[in-house]
């Protein structure tokens, strides 16, 4: 079959990454019979320099008519220590999330076992975790009225969040859950904010409507620690955006490098997949990034976007082997490192 993938680059080691995703997916095509039709659109500080705007109209009709949008990342150091810029990379990223209706983020946690003594934590503790942060992503403090008062020595982010936004991400939540260990955890901070007691009040609501899965409720500084503590006690959680964003940072070392850790945003329209790193802009053109990330978000695509789960799976495979026989970049590698390149290339050639 044929599929229109819109392709995003973005920022720093951003179209490096996601060229060695392409070449992957071009090899699965060639093997399967099937044609990706790549089309490249603007977003990020790229953008800002090429049209004024991070998330242009013109890149948001491409994700709208493609059948899913495999994205770099986003980011510029030139912003980040410029509070007064007026347009920043990351809008086009929020940008893109809600006018995509992007409400859902997923974040599966797994380790490679070739890999566990790159992790910070105890092999023993980190062993056979597997767990998948839902992370809500159109809603709460990242979409809130904020601003500054006239003097400009205040400003506040409202957190607001309906039943209805709350509602769909715990659905999806369930629904993970039902089809992984049937575990459930709430993340919130219900001691202290009113939109995560709303969260607790309808996660109470649905749970007698899905008597299969054991639900229970974590205070977000208490789950910061347990996630260390002890990784293998987590199955699925879901939590609102800003929390998500900081836990599945924090997650994403377990498994010894956020290179590592692809995700999935879907939603109203159309699906976007990214890896969950940053765009290190150190790394930038140097051809030493790990790829990783960027391919297993276009197996998540092939997956989830395209349903082309044995696809999907060869992807997997063959990054395992990667790491088993040592293609890898210099961040996981052990002896000889190999490029951004080279193991887009040897994943390519051995899918
Ligand atoms: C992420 C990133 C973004 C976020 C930034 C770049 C705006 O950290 O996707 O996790 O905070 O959502
Ligand atoms: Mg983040």
């Amino acid at each position: 079959m044929d599929y229109n993938i819109a392709v995003l680059p973005g920022d720093g080691i951003g179209p490096e990454i996601v060229e060695q995703a392409i070449k992957v997916l071009k090899a699965i095509g060639n093997k399967k019979g099937h044609t990706f039709n790549f089309t490249y659109g603007a977003v990020g500080a790229a953008a800002i320099d090429q049209e004024g705007d991070p998330f242009p109209a013109g890149t948001l009709q491409l994700c709208m008519k493609s059948d899913a949008v495999l994205f770099g990342a986003i980011g510029d150091p030139k912003y980040d220590n410029d509070p007064k810029a007026r347009v920043r990379p990351e809008q086009g990223l929020l940008a893109m999330r809600k006018q995509l209706g992007l409400y859902a983020n997923i974040r599966p946690v797994t380790t490679f076992s070739s890999l566990i003594h790159k992790s910070p934590l105890r092999k023993d503790l980190v062993e056979g975790a597997d767990f998948v942060v839902i992370r809500e992503l159109t809603g709460g403090i990242y979409f809130g009225d904020k601003g500054r008062s006239e003097d400009l020595n205040t400003a506040f982010d409202n957190c607001v969040y309906t039943r209805s936004e709350i509602e769909r991400i715990l659905e999806l939540g369930f629904e993970y859950a039902a089809k992984r260990n049937k575990r459930l955890t709430v993340v919130d901070k219900a001691n202290v904010l009113a939109t995560s007691r709303l969260w607790r009040e309808t996660a109470q609501d649905m749970t007698p409507s899905h008597p299969e899965i054991e639900v229970d409720y974590m205070f977000v500084d208490n789950a910061a620690m347990q996630i260390i503590q002890w990784p293998k006690k987590f199955d699925v959680m879901v939590t609102e955006n800003m929390f998500g964003d900081i836990l599945s940072d924090e997650a994403s070392v377990i498994t010894g490098s956020l290179g590592l850790l692809p995700s999935a945003s879907v939603g109203i329209h159309t699906s976007v997949f990214e890896p969950i790193h940053g765009s290190y802009p150190q790394a930038a053109g140097k051809d030493i990034a790990n790829p990783i990330a960027t391919i297993l978000s276009a197996a998540m695509m092939l997956e989830i976007a395209l349903d082309l789960t044995s696809e999907a799976q060869a992807i997997r495979d063959v990054v395992e082997r990667s790491m088993s026989e040592g293609v890898v970049t210099e961040d996981i590698a052990e002896g000889k490192s190999f490029k951004t390149s080279e193991v887009g290339d040897w994943l390519a050639a051995n899918l």
